[in-house]
């Protein structure tokens, strides 16, 4: 594999959330189903950031264990690691924006990794916060790195945000 293979590495929560004003049971995340789209659009291999221990189904209870862990600065297990990091050249790193930033599973996955030299190229789906204070966190995070620019999408239109992010992929190359 060549070294600028790309990888698609993505956390998301399905289950109750909050779109549009109300709240909302998706049986596939938003950021899912942005992922599958860069999929598509690049070619690149898929990964899911998964947490040992999973978030809980209800918006209110979810919201609350992000914040409890954003707080503590904690860093939740994961169920597994990419073992091949070292063939990608640009990963596409994928995330809900939970309280103006990534999970605490993403610095999780950020920190097990070696991402010197390489490309990270952020995309968020919220409802309203935008990139938050991520893409300074990941840059924080990930010494070495260069971070391009984020596409943010408003997690309740996902579903039709193919040509944004397509016009998206077409800068970041
Ligand atoms: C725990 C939690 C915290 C959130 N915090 C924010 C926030 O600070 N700003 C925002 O715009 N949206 C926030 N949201 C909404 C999500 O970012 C949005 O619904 C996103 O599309 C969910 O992606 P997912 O379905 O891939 O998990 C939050 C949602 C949850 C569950």
């Amino acid at each position: 594999m060549s070294k600028s293979a790309k990888l698609i590495a993505y956390f998301s929560r399905a289950g109750e959330n909050y779109s549009s004003g109300g709240i909302v049971d998706l049986p596939v995340g938003n950021t899912e189903v942005a992922a599958r789209i860069i999929q598509k659009l690049t070619g690149g291999d898929i990964f899911r950031i998964d947490p040992v221990t999973s978030y809980p189904q209800g918006y209110q209870e979810a919201t609350e264990v992000a914040r409890e862990e954003l707080h503590r600065d904690a860093r939740p297990a994961l169920s597994v690691h990419v073992d091949n990091m070292g063939d990608y050249g640009e990963i596409y790193l994928g995330y809900p924006n939970w309280w103006g930033t990534m999970p605490m599973a993403v610095f999780t996955f950020l920190e097990a990794h070696d991402f010197s030299g390489k490309t990270i190229v952020p995309f968020c789906t919220h409802e309203g916060s935008g990139m938050g204070r991520s893409e300074r966190d990941i840059g924080r995070v990930c010494t070495g790195a260069t971070v391009s620019k984020g596409l943010a999408i408003r997690g309740s239109l996902v579903s039709r945000a193919e040509k944004d992010i397509a016009d998206w992929l077409g800068k970041t190359k």
